[in-house]
């Protein structure tokens, strides 16, 4: 088989390497990849966000399976637009990938299906929201609507710091456009776990818990990060939180996704805060974690072509997923300045060989 993996991270290194073990896998390329994955196969010289390249190239390589890394080019609709050309694509299409392109939406769904997530409002106007925060009581989360690269949502631990997040997002939208509306939630309190769940729109499979580390430097001094590290299992995700996630959270997403009439095939990776009321949800993404990828993707027993095809396939009921009882752990090392600057420097994700670079 010919697969083009979209994306350029530590995640896009770790399928390439999950990819690359299996014998039907001829031949791997990447769109842009990175310095690890230059060794698994060809790195091509296409952005992930790059629609008319990667579709250009597709078009005339004809690749077997396209798998999409990253969120951007999943909520553009590189899905959609790849299997109007009969190339089988993994990952939800742009109607799907709502889940992570927009917070209100989600937050709509959620309440819709009575899944627990935190009390929330939402604002296109930015001294609307600004009346509203004086009659809160602080701290609270203030999200831009949209996608913002990890960094849309702000923790005010006061009005002063409301004001200012909500002039930054939405009279001088440093997000663009994801600014136009926020979300403001109660300020949730807990440990977060991230579950991903792999679904053809019908069934799902479980992979195991995750935790990451969002917060850079030691005794976590640091700004929040997409995650500087992560492992797998989580501990603190015991059998019957799973469960309990599993019955009040990824069931009950993928009922209403069904009967909203929204297609959805791939991953969907609940972000939790573990609160003293259960688990709730923080946030849905619509991709593989990264850094969690790094640690999910050893813990498979079954071939991820596998678990890739039968979700193409709407075939996931009868897949029986086998995982290894083992646990994983990925360290992040990352050039100077980040988060904030993301400048050329090299990130390294010290599981096994993997690696990726911005
Ligand atoms: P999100 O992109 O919505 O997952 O938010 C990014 C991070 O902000 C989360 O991983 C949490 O650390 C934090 N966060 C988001 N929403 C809340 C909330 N309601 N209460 C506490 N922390 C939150
Ligand atoms: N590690 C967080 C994320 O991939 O969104």
């Amino acid at each position: 088989m010919k697969i083009l993996i979209v994306g350029n991270g530590g995640r896009e290194h770790a399928l390439g390497w999950a990819l690359q073990r299996d014998a039907r896998v001829r031949e791997l390329f990447f769109a842009p990849g990175n310095a690890g994955t230059d060794s698994l196969g060809c790195n091509l010289p296409i952005q992930a966000t790059d629609l008319p390249g990667l579709l250009d190239w597709a078009g005339e390589n004809r690749p077997d399976l396209v798998v999409v890394g990253p969120e951007a080019p999943l909520c553009q609709g590189l899905v959609d637009r790849l299997e109007a050309m009969n190339i089988p694509a993994f990952g939800p299409g742009e109607s799907g990938a709502r889940l992570e392109a927009s917070k209100t939406f989600t937050k709509g769904l959620l309440l819709k299906a009575g899944i627990p997530t935190a009390r929330s409002a939402e604002f296109q106007d930015a001294s609307e929201a600004r009346v509203w925060c004086r009659k809160q009581t602080f701290p609270l989360v203030i999200k831009a609507d949209g996608l913002a690269a990890g960094k849309g949502v702000i923790i005010a631990q006061n009005e002063a710091e409301a004001d200012q997040a909500l002039g930054e997002i939405m009279e001088r939208k440093v997000f663009g456009a994801s600014g136009n509306c926020v979300l403001i939630e109660e300020f949730l309190e807990g440990q977060e776990a991230s579950i991903h769940a792999v679904t053809d729109g019908k069934d799902y499979v479980l992979l195991p818990s995750s935790q990451d580390h969002k917060r850079i430097f030691d005794q976590d001094q640091g700004p929040n990060t997409g995650g500087m590290g992560a492992y797998a299992p989580a501990p603190i995700v015991t059998e019957a939180l799973l469960q309990e996630v599993e019955e009040k959270v990824i069931r009950p997403i993928i009922h209403i996704l069904r009967e909203e009439g929204i297609p959805y095939r791939g991953v969907l990776y609940a972000g939790l805060m573990l609160t003293a009321q259960g688990p709730k949800v923080l946030e849905f993404n619509c991709r593989f974690g990264d850094p969690e990828t790094e640690v999910l993707l050893p813990l498979l027993e079954t071939p991820l072509l596998d678990l890739i095809q039968a979700t193409l396939a709407g075939k996931l009921g009868s897949l029986e997923l086998k995982l290894r009882e083992a646990s994983a752990l990925t360290v992040v090392l990352a050039a100077p300045g980040y988060p904030e600057a993301r400048g050329p420097g090299e990130f390294f994700s010290l599981a096994g060989s993997r690696g990726r670079r911005v």
